[in-house]
């Protein structure tokens, strides 16, 4: 299957990354950026896959014209505000996979009326092929066969979408290499993204926000806070998800101890307020865009 990358920014790339290193990459990828050099650098980042074996052929071009006629599944990977520009100079008769933001399926197809049309957030943990992807269900093509059991998946037909189309299995196979694949409702994707989409760089931050603590109050190496954060971070999210809600910190938390008094401090500074803040303004910018 040929992949065609339109934009090739941070989302872009990480997706690339995560078919390039899994165990059945695609056979080709293609990239086109706004003149950044990015997919340029991509192109010669992913020749041959990550074992530089010679598997996966990538290209960067010039136009966006030529990389959706190229394209089995032309990528939208550019910014919402971009669509318009860009679907005037890429028509596709295949399929189109849009990572817009706040962008609904419909307003997609309204540009790419021959086209199969899908809409996938992906998080960035795609590049590791530990991802979260919120595949919306209402938008599968008639007559498509839906994978993975996903509920709620009839939806508009797209007219005159071209023999050999990726179909909506074969994309749910495809974005399954990449992580776990969640069909939701279109009505529950913005909500989806301000958790899932948005935690990768909450996390970033608050991995340093602890880490710092440790080397600010503590006296720790920045290296070995850093190190020693991610790590607990690691293992204590596999228990968290194996426990039930609020066990694990009751758990740790005993009576009188420094966890407690800790917890104590996060409550009394509206920690629980601060981070569904988080959500709720990332939700308020989507709607604002929508
Ligand atoms: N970043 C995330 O974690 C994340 C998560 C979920 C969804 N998304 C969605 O993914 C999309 C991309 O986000 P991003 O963070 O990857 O943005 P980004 O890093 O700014 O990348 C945008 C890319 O689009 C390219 N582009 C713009 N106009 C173009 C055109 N006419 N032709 C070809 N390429 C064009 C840019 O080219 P240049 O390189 O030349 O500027 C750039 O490579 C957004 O719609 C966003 O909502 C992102």
């Amino acid at each position: 299957m040929t992949l065609g990358f339109l934009g090739s920014g941070n989302m872009a790339a990480a997706m690339a990354r995560g078919w390039a290193g899994a165990d059945s990459p695609p056979a080709e990828m293609l990239f086109t950026d706004r003149g950044s050099g990015r997919a340029a650098g991509l192109a010669e980042e992913l020749a041959g896959g990550p074992a530089g074996g010679a598997d996966l052929s990538t290209e960067a071009l010039g136009d966006n014209a030529e990389l959706a006629a190229r394209s089995d599944l032309l990528i939208l990977g550019c910014k919402p505000a971009d669509l318009e520009r860009v679907a005037s100079g890429a028509q596709v008769s295949s399929a189109v996979l849009s990572l817009l933001g706040a962008t609904p399926v419909a307003r997609v197809a309204e540009h790419f009326p021959e086209a199969a049309v899908y809409r996938v957030m992906p998080n960035l943990a795609v590049e590791l092929r530990r991802g979260v992807l919120c595949l919306a269900t209402n938008e599968a093509p008639a007559g498509d066969a839906v994978a993975g059991g996903g509920a709620d998946s009839g939806g508009g037909g797209t007219a005159g979408i071209r023999e050999g189309a990726v179909r909506r299995g074969d994309l749910i196979e495809l974005l399954g290499q990449l992580g776990r694949v969640h069909e939701l409702p279109e009505s529950n994707l913005d909500a989806a993204t301000a958790v899932m989409g948005c935690s990768p760089a909450y996390l970033d931050l608050f991995v340093d926000a602890l880490a710092g603590g440790g080397v600010i109050d503590g006296g720790l190496d920045p290296g070995l806070a850093r190190q020693l954060t991610l790590e607990a971070f690691e293992g204590s999210l596999a228990l968290i998800a194996s426990r039930k809600p609020g066990e694990v910190r009751r758990a740790v938390a005993s009576p009188g101890g420094s966890t407690e008094a800790g917890l104590r401090a996060l409550e009394e500074n509206g920690f629980a307020e601060v981070a569904a803040g988080a959500v709720r303004a990332s939700l308020e910018r989507m709607r604002g865009a929508g």
